[in-house]
């Protein structure tokens, strides 16, 4: 049998106990997968499900030095002390299952590396997407293709209120707090409305698409915060919606040397976006995530489904559980290690650095609302410092008037990021303008 050490059982723990507990019709190497010990921080707490008996504990450091145990999968949450156990597990020799995206993003390298040189895998299927497959297929299944793009809509709960404002044309404020109390978003909702969730996930899928190690303090992100019911009207009379977007692709552009190699940069980056109505992302709605992966020669490919929740994200969990259990059956961990290294297809290897370009260096399509004096000749002035720093607009238009003052909404032809705040600070000098509330990328 191969002993699985769980640590925590709160959403995701229950879920995964409930999968193990009860493996018939599912797959068959969940009948050698034993669930020996359970990690938690209160045994007062009421459990609903039926544990085998005098696995709970409270010392989860006795779990990860375990010697029976085989996996330990971690389904705690938070940095510490997740980090400090997945290491000293690691260092026992133990395999590791998490779903926990905010150490790994942070974490990765020094896991990684440890985990490498001790002959044991990190499996992280339920740290992206919840119970969509992503990980594995970017690590195996993609493995003939050229990647140069990935985009997702990965926080259910930011997608959900953007949602929610779209179909209502609420604002974005009353519809978080509705959110709240449905159970929608978290009583401190920064992680998600403010997109360091997301940050956090495409950190993750850029370093497995593009197998180079991300910083992330590298990933540009912008939350849904400065989203307005007046923005997502006007995107919807220009023809798109408005997504939180997390992007990591290739830019036709560049390319820069990191340790002699030449490596091509990367853009990686969190910012809601307009997209168009036509695009296979627009249409993904409520808590649900997507994940567009594009490459050559497959073209597009497209993961959608439900991106948190026990069962799902548990599904994911188990599924790296089965694929070690795999590995442990025909003995190709552990002593043989070191003969065979480890399974290439399962293990995260690659120990360069991606070069990830500036946001200045980004050519995309801007939306920009601005509020202005209601007076002749604004809309030339804008046109002039948009033109000064070669700024070409697709449209400018007066949408309506606010406590007196004009509204105007302006889409940009595709610009270097740079050039358009320079053009930006220029009108910000302008003394018709009297606000900017709301840039936007158009995708
Ligand atoms: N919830 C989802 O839908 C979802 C989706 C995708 C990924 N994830 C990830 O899955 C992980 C778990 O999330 P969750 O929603 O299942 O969390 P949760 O419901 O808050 O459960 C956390 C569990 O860990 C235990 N725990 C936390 N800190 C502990 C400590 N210091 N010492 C001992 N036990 C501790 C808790 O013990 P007690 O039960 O005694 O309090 C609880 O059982 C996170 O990394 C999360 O990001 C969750």
């Amino acid at each position: 049998m191969v002993k699985v050490g769980l640590l925590g059982l709160g959403t995701v723990g229950t879920g995964t106990a409930q999968i193990l507990l009860d493996p018939d019709g599912r797959h068959p190497l969940l009948q050698d997968l034993e669930l020996h010990r359970v990690g938690v921080r209160s045994l007062e707490k009421t459990r609903t499900v039926p544990l085998p008996s005098g696995c709970l504990t409270t010392d989860l450091k006795s779990i990860v030095t375990d010697p029976a145990v085989d996996i330990v999968v971690e389904l705690l949450g938070g940095l510490e002390p997740a980090r400090s156990l997945l290491l000293e597990a690691i260092a026992h020799g133990k395999h590791i299952v998490t779903a926990n995206k905010a150490v790994i993003a942070r974490y990765g390298d020094q896991l990684f590396t440890a985990a490498n040189q001790q002959g044991v895998y990190v499996m992280l299927e339920a740290a992206v997407g919840g119970g969509i497959p992503v990980i594995q297929p970017l690590k195996q299944s993609l493995g003939a293709n050229r990647i140069h793009t990935v985009i997702g809509i990965v926080n259910g709960t930011t997608n959900y209120i953007l949602t929610r404002m779209q179909q209502e044309g609420g604002d974005f404020q009353d519809i978080l707090v509705d959110a709240q109390r449905l159970g929608y978003a978290e009583a401190d909702p920064t992680a998600d409305v403010d997109g360091l969730d997301a940050a956090d996930k495409i950190a993750i899928l850029a370093s497995l698409a593009f197998g180079r190690r991300i910083k992330l303090d590298q990933v540009h992100c912008e939350g849904i915060r400065q989203v307005g019911a007046a923005d997502i009207t006007y995107a919807q009379k220009l023809g798109f919606v408005i997504k939180l977007l997390a992007i990591a692709r290739k830019p036709e552009y560049a390319s820069s040397k990191i340790a002699n190699l030449e490596v091509p940069e990367l853009e990686v980056r969190v910012h809601p976006t307009l997209v168009p109505h036509s695009h296979p992302l627009a249409s993904i709605s409520g808590v649900h995530n997507a994940i567009l992966v594009e490459g050559e020669p497959l073209g597009q490919v497209m993961f959608f489904g439900p991106g948190a929740g026990a069962g799902p994200t548990a599904s994911a969990v188990v599924s790296d559980m089965i694929n070690v259990a795999s590995l442990l059956k025909l003995g190709v961990t552990g002593p043989d290690i070191a003969n065979t290294g480890l399974h290439p297809l399962m293990a995260c290897s690659h120990q360069h650095y991606a070069a990830v370009a500036p946001v200045e260096e980004l050519i995309t399509r801007f939306y920009a609302r601005f509020l202005t004096q209601d007076q002749p000749g604004v809309i030339g002035k804008l046109g002039t410092c948009f033109g000064d720093h070669h700024v070409s607009l697709e449209s400018i238009v007066q949408t309506g008037t606010q406590k007196n003052l004009a509204e105007i909404v302006v889409v940009t032809h595709h610009v270097r990021e740079g050039n358009f705040h320079q053009a930006l600070e220029q009108i910000r000098t302008l003394a018709a303008i009297d606000s900017i509330p709301t840039l936007l990328r158009v995708l």
